[in-house]
């Protein structure tokens, strides 16, 4: 951790001592009990350069929050960088993370930040670091507004010099990254929406309300030039079932992932998904905001299916694959919170987007799932949905080490990571479909791999389509010889036969599902009364001070919810309850299992929306 200007350091250090409490309470990284609100990326392993493009060897993890125990009431704000290999087994249970560079002690430098962005470059040897907001508790004023760059090779920070726009801090807001389009070839960078106030911004002070964005930064990582896209073009068009928008909704909290090969000239499409104000939620009904990269414009685009409804804090990631000759791309969300913190699931959905066609599926909460969480870090690598950390629902005593693996061709949760998978459309979506294809693009919020997939082989075998429902061609998924992203394997992955038991559970699944379905709707129902309802609540101004919200997301929502049927906020302080105190309630009664085993459970009002996805200070 060697900024690169020492003047700056001198300038942060001084800054750090004259207005920031020491960060007195180490963390045991890797290994805290929660971490939550991070950035994270797919980028090399140290010491393996490459001659052009990333390995997509190794999950990088920077920053965020992280507490020792279920208690610790201050001091979670990190600037550590953890990696977690992609390239080798490992179980669940004992991941081989790895304290790459522990907690420098000074939150500036490198910034201890939450819920901004981590971007990996196309070569996978930097890691960008832009955007977040800077801890309350203690209360670390936000220096100017910076761009960092990490080096795995030299293990190295610094600082880096930007062209084009001079942009400020945001956090809390959308990032993604798309692979290739940028000055020599390098990728762009995306981050929409968020919010500022007086921890993302030098010199706010906390008399300063909270500003809601519906800008986006859009970072070019081979010339290193910012833009603040203000305005947007009202020819954009992301399906025949689209129409253009020039003023979206400001929000923070949701989630933005790049589709290839959409939209004007085809450049891709980026989906935002969920998200609030301070007030209300973003109600995903039939509607999503998906922007449009080469008409540099907004659509509200109609999709069909199930209701995803409010959701914050998620995470989203997208998988590509070829069936019958078209490429059909699925994004999966997972976990989040709806409207309060005790309503963190663990629920997944794809949306599923064929040509002109958005369609969602509701998927529930799986068997085996981990507890519902928010503020969770998810990547795709290959057909592993791997999901870092997040503030549990249930407030788990210490949730270590807080990693899960989703099969994304089978929907199941593993306890074990395996490399070398491919992505594979989920046989819960087959009969949406007409069958399995295997594809080599992927993305999430810092990580894209495997290009755009254009040349991606069409392995959906013979099967013509008319065969529907998932017993088409399921056996289709992973290809078992482990040769990743080098496109020669046109083989014929789909076989066709399906045996019995895999139809039990198939059946036992869609039964699951249906019941699920149910409920959805008529929650989504109340939902929609409820947003409706918000929209005739006036804003609340927020102070933003430190205290507001602590140990909870931005958007804490139980009030708002209740708000919405009284048609008025509760007091501002109902805001600041009990930050220290913690009531012993009985499980919530759901039907998601808890996990974690032997663990008591409890709510704690420390826990709540996007604030508490602060930071955490780290060990050293
Ligand atoms: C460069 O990368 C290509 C594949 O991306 C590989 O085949 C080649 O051996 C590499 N060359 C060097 C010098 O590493
Ligand atoms: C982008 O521009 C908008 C509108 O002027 C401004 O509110 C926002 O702070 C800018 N974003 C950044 C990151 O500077
Ligand atoms: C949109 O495209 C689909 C095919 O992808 C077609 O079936 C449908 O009729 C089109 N709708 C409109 C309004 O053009
Ligand atoms: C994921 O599930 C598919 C289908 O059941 C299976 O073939 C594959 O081996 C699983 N992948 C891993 C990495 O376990
Ligand atoms: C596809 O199958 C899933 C369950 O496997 C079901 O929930 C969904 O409704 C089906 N979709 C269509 C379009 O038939
Ligand atoms: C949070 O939401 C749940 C239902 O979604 C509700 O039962 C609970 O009372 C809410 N909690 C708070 C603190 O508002």
């Amino acid at each position: 951790m060697r900024p690169s200007s020492l003047s700056w350091a001198a300038a942060s250090t001084l800054v750090a001592l004259a207005a920031a409490p020491a960060f007195a309470q180490q963390q045991p990284q890797p290994n805290p009990c929660f971490r939550w609100s991070g950035q994270m990326a797919i980028a090399n392993k140290a010491g393996a350069s490459t001659n052009g493009t990333s390995t997509a060897s190794t999950l990088w993890y920077q920053g965020g929050q992280a507490k020792l125990s279920s208690d610790q009431d201050s001091n979670w704000w990190t600037n550590a960088l953890v990696s977690l290999p992609l390239d080798e087994s490992w179980q669940t249970g004992t991941p081989p993370l790895t304290l790459v560079e522990p907690d420098s002690g000074d939150p500036i430098s490198p910034p201890a930040v939450s819920l901004g962005a981590m971007w990996a470059s196309a070569d996978g040897n930097s890691l960008y670091q832009w955007g977040g907001q800077w801890s309350d508790n203690p209360d670390v004023p936000p220096p100017a507004a910076r761009t960092w760059r990490y080096d795995i090779q030299a293990g190295e920070w610094e600082v880096v010099q930007t062209q084009g726009d001079e942009v400020g801090n945001v956090a809390e807001g959308q990032p993604a990254i798309v692979p290739g389009q940028g000055t020599d070839g390098d990728n762009v960078a995306y981050y929409s929406h968020g919010h500022q106030d007086d921890h993302t911004t030098e010199g706010w002070s906390n008399q300063i309300a909270r500003i809601y964005l519906n800008s986006m930064i859009q970072f070019d990582l081979g010339s290193r030039t910012m833009r603040n896209i203000t305005s947007y073009s009202s020819n954009a068009q992301t399906s025949n079932s689209s129409t253009p928008q020039t003023n979206p909704l400001s929000r923070a909290d949701g989630s933005l992932t790049y589709v290839p090969n959409l939209g004007t000239d085809n450049k891709g499409v980026l989906v935002s998904i969920g998200g609030a104000t301070q007030t209300q939620y973003v109600e995903d009904g039939s509607v999503l905001d998906v922007y449009d990269i080469g008409a540099a414009g907004w659509t509200r685009q109609s999709t069909l299916g199930a209701r995803v409804g409010s959701r914050i804090n998620h995470c989203a990631v997208r998988g590509s694959a070829k069936v019958h000759g078209q490429q059909v791309h699925h994004i999966i969300v997972y976990g989040g919170q709806r409207i309060n913190q005790t309503d963190r699931d663990s629920d997944l959905y794809i949306l599923t987007i064929q040509d002109n066609t958005y369609t969602w599926t509701d998927v529930g909460t799986l068997p085996g799932a981990p507890t519902g969480r928010a503020g969770h870090q998810c990547a795709l690598s290959g057909n592993q949905l791997v999901v870092v950390g997040g503030l549990t629902r249930d407030d788990v005593l210490c949730e270590q080490p807080g990693i899960f693996v989703l099969n994304t061709s089978s929907f199941e949760w593993q306890s074990e990571y395996r490399p070398n998978s491919v992505f594979s459309t989920p046989a819960l979506v087959a009969n949406l479909t007409g069958g399995i294809g295997t594809g080599f693009s992927t993305s999430g919020a810092g990580s894209a791999t495997g290009g755009d997939g254009t040349n991606d082989p069409d392995t959906s075998g013979a099967t013509d389509g008319s065969s529907s429902g998932p017993e088409g061609d399921v056996s289709g998924g992973t290809r078992s010889d482990g040769s990743g992203g080098d496109g020669t394997n046109a083989g014929a992955i789909a076989g066709g036969v399906v045996g019995g038991i895999v139809g039990l559970a198939l059946l036992a699944l869609l039964a699951f599902l249906l019941m699920r379905r149910r409920r959805r709707q008529r929650e989504a129902e109340d939902s929609e009364k409820r947003a409706l309802a918000g929209a005739a609540v006036a804003g609340r101004s927020n102070s933003g001070s430190s205290s507001s919200g602590r140990g909870r997301f931005v958007h804490e929502k139980g009030f708002a919810r209740e708000s919405f049927s009284s048609g008025a906020f509760p007091p501002y302080g109902w805001d600041r309850r009990g930050s220290g105190s913690v009531q012993h309630v009985g499980p919530a009664s759901d039907d998601v299992e808890q996990e974690t085993a032997g663990m008591e459970t409890f709510i704690s009002t420390g826990l709540a929306p996007k604030r508490e996805l602060r930071v955490v200070n780290a060990d050293n």
